[in-house]
């Protein structure tokens, strides 16, 4: 059985199939409406989420399925002890997917263990987040009519922010892509990515203080926000999270066919009168969110079954 607890989890190939089924489904989604008659998936949220659980809970929707699930650690067992282990084990005789998304780094994979049923990470801790990934993917491939040949800048909290982290692992599969890291000191990318990823790709990589120094170079500005509930202590957030803003100034340098993306929320580092720029594809972004989901529970259910290998 398959799960998806790292975005490296599927080949590159696979990654690119399940991209081919998201495109398909933007283009005739009536055609999907009933491919998940009958089926059920789980969201177990531990943590806060509006995008991610909705857009999975839409996604099975959409596709015919039915949804159930929690919200918060506080309305689950969580509160009385129970381990993830028996939780997914028992859930997997309700529902036929699980998206599990939970404060501790290694959760969703601990389920994957335990469960019966596939299990999709839905975020955990810092660590990685891989269908915001997807998402990401898709709107990339969207934007540029492919993913290679990409100048990538990401923004803000690149040490605790799990979407950059997950991001960096995908497109390190790709041709020529060359990666821009603009942060703080303190927000920098994990030395374990560079390490373990960004090194062995081959792939160029620089980083930077301010985003107006690489603006005119980039393909993607990918924002983030500060992750506060990561840091040990207030301080340092309040001194770090008004680090990097876009306003719709900054983007006066930058190519016509920039993409801005952000995971989203947003606090204040995107200015709102960016909105309106048409180089804002954020909206458009969480969008793709729901078909790429919907791409990866067919996959995961078997219901497409091209897509992943046996
Ligand atoms: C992100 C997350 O939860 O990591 N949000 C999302 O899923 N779209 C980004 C964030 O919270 O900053």
């Amino acid at each position: 059985m398959r799960h998806l607890i790292d975005p490296l989890d599927f080949t590159r190939e696979e990654t690119d199939r399940l991209l081919a089924l998201a495109g398909r489904i933007i283009e005739d989604p009536a055609a999907y409406a009933h491919r998940c008659d009958g089926r059920i998936l789980a969201t177990l949220f531990y943590e806060p989420s509006t995008r991610t659980r909705l857009s999975f809970e839409s996604a099975m929707m959409r596709l015919g399925g039915k949804v159930l699930g929690f919200a918060g650690a506080d309305s689950s067992s969580a509160t009385k002890g129970e381990s993830v282990a028996d939780t997914a084990r028992m859930v997997s005789a309700y529902a036929d997917v699980i998206a599990m998304r939970h404060f501790k780094e290694g959760a969703p994979y601990v389920a994957s263990r335990y469960a019966g049923v596939p299990v999709i990470n839905a975020g955990d801790g810092g660590h990685n987040h891989p269908t915001q990934t997807l998402t990401d993917l898709l709107t990339i491939l969207r934007c540029r009519g492919k993913i290679g040949g990409t100048t990538i800048g990401l923004c803000g909290d690149l040490k605790f922010g799990r979407t950059v982290h997950s991001l960096i692992k995908a497109l390190a599969r790709y041709e020529d892509i060359n990666f821009v890291f603009i942060s703080p000191e303190e927000l920098k990318v994990p030395g374990y990515i560079l390490k373990e990823v960004v090194e062995p790709s081959g792939h160029p990589y620089e980083t930077v203080r301010t985003m107006e120094e690489v603006m005119p170079r980039l393909d993607i500005l990918y924002m983030t926000r500060v992750q506060r509930e990561r840091f040990f202590n207030e301080e340092d957030y309040v001194r770090l999270k008004d680090s990097f803003i876009l306003t719709r100034d900054k983007l006066r340098t930058a190519r016509q066919d920039l993409a801005v993306m952000h995971p989203l929320p947003r606090v204040n580092e995107i200015a709102a009168d960016v909105d309106s720029d048409p180089r804002a594809k954020y909206f458009e972004q969480a969008r793709n969110g729901v078909y790429v989901r919907m791409a990866l529970i067919l996959a995961l259910l078997g219901i497409e079954s091209d897509i992943l290998e046996a």
